[in-house]
């Protein structure tokens, strides 16, 4: 009975036509502009370089292969909405419960653990021994970050990549064992609980590209990442002192698990580690796991070949213990990268969308006979090279967080002025730490810099990777 009538005329007729409209159906689908976000990068190797992505939406990112952004996005997918988690990470080699735990630590890691329980926030301390199992458990889908944890050569570069791995993986507040905290979390700006946080989120946001701002409003909900301002200094030779002329500093970092600035930053360091390191089973210039037409991307002897001196580096050196210097720790993991990658992915979300808020209330327009001094310390004397940056290239500008007294923001990143995580170093605008934006000191900095600068070529590098503060 059922045969007969599947093999009857009429119905075979009916599938037929039904399977050609499915198929021309898909196949215009497959032309569509609605699937070309899926087909939006050509990228097919697995693990992209970031400086060549400038196509795609790094705010919006979904991911539909499966190179190492797609597996982070897919791991630990970002909730903007989410508060921002209640929970300190501190490391170090061993815990204060241990005699060699040093004596100068035993006061500050106290304050926060005394500020965390008077808040009611979860405080941990993750010894040397239990990194690995922790790292083997959060990232056991992407496997690869484990491997280039395991592959850095050094203690100083394992201690960068842990504070952006931990805050990707699961939120709240990284601070070095060298810093303390100075207010209660609750009255953070970043926190929606305080009073700096409500007059914050009533400012007026500023215009870019050619966005019709009415549309735009701050989100209501607490920002996925907050940023300190490390160094602002403001004088011809800053590249003595500072990696770079606007730094950020990553002592103290606050963030929403799964925040895609962190992912783009964890992208770039496993990418070079597992490139550039003696060792490492994926180093050869064949690996077709890397964009081969960029291999220098992944170099870490190429990252900024001017700062090396080319008649006596070796740019065919693999990385080991020995000959990691301070221009790697800066540009691989430490401050120099971290504030790249900032600047990249703020200028990639403006202009690669038209409703990012930003605010900075610091930025006033000049009035129209006010004549500002070179050598004045206010944000108006750039008032115009952020503009045009900003409207007509789509660009965050260091400029934008010239000299900063208040917070800023772009879309859900919060950047604060020096004063919030280096208050009280005297100089570079930086206010003290009874300031009402100050929110964790930063004590006996630099002191690491020493040891980890003894395989620098001295004639080559002249610039001591940042220790504050610059002298007046
Ligand atoms: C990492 O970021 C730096 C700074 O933008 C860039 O020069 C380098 O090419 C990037 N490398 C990779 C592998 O993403
Ligand atoms: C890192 O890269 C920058 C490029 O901006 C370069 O000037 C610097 O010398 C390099 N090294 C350090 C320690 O910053
Ligand atoms: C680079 O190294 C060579 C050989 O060691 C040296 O003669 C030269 O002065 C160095 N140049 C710079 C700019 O440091």
């Amino acid at each position: 009975m059922i045969s007969k009538w599947l093999y009857s005329k009429r119905v075979r007729t009916v599938a037929f036509i039904t399977c050609l409209f499915f198929i021309i159906t898909y196949s215009s689908l497959f032309n569509n502009v609605y699937l070309d976000q899926f087909k939006q990068s050509p990228i097919n190797y697995h693990i992209p370089s970031t400086a060549h992505s400038s196509d795609i939406n790094m705010r919006i990112y979904t991911p539909h292969l499966n190179t190492l952004r797609d597996q982070l996005t897919r791991t630990f997918p970002y909730d903007p909405e989410s508060l921002i988690p209640h929970t300190i990470w501190q490391t170090w080699k061993n815990g204060p419960q241990d005699s060699k735990f040093p004596s100068k630590f035993r006061s500050t890691q106290k304050k926060w653990t005394s500020m965390a329980q008077a808040t009611g926030y979860q405080y941990s301390l993750i010894t040397d021994e239990s990194i690995l199992p922790l790292l083997q458990n959060l990232y056991g889908e992407v496997p690869l970050v484990i491997e280039a944890y395991n592959l850095l050569p050094t203690i100083i570069l394992k201690a960068d990549f842990f504070r952006y791995l931990i805050l990707y993986a699961r939120g709240g507040i990284y601070s070095d064992m060298d810093t303390h905290p100075l207010k209660p979390f609750n009255e953070w700006v970043s926190s929606s609980e305080s009073t700096l946080y409500k007059q914050l989120y009533s400012g007026t946001l500023l215009p870019y590209k050619n966005v019709n701002r009415d549309s735009t409003k701050l989100p209501s909900h607490e920002p996925g990442l907050i940023i300190g301002i490390e160094a602002d200094p403001d004088r011809e030779d800053w590249a003595k002192w500072y990696a770079r002329r606007m730094q950020f500093c990553q002592w103290t970092i606050q963030s929403k698990p799964g925040h895609p600035l962190l992912r783009e930053l964890i992208l770039n360091i496993t990418a070079t580690t597992l490139k550039s390191v003696q060792g490492s089973p994926y180093s050869d210039d064949q690996n077709e796991m890397f964009d081969l037409k960029h291999l220098r991307d992944y170099d870490i002897n190429y990252r900024y070949s001017s700062s090396r001196n080319s008649s006596n580096y070796d740019y065919t050196q693999k990385k080991n213990r020995k000959n990691v210097d301070g221009t790697d720790i800066m540009n691989w993991t430490g401050p120099g990268i971290f504030t790249d990658i900032t600047f990249e992915y703020l200028s990639n979300i403006i202009r690669t969308n038209n409703d990012i808020p930003l605010l900075n209330s610091d930025l006033q327009k000049p009035l129209n006979d006010e004549i500002i001094n070179e050598q004045s310390k206010s944000i108006k004397r750039f008032y115009n090279i952020i503009s045009e940056q900003l409207l007509t290239y789509a660009r965050i500008p260091w400029e934008f967080f010239a000299f900063l007294q208040n917070p800023a923001m772009v879309d859900d990143v919060m950047i604060l002025p020096i004063t919030s995580f280096s208050p009280g170093v005297g100089q570079m605008e930086a206010k003290g730490t009874d300031d009402k934006l100050a929110f964790v000191e930063h004590l006996f900095s630099g002191s690491w810099k020493e040891d980890a600068d003894k395989n620098s070529n001295k004639n080559s590098n002249k610039n001591n990777g940042g220790i504050p503060p610059v002298p007046e």
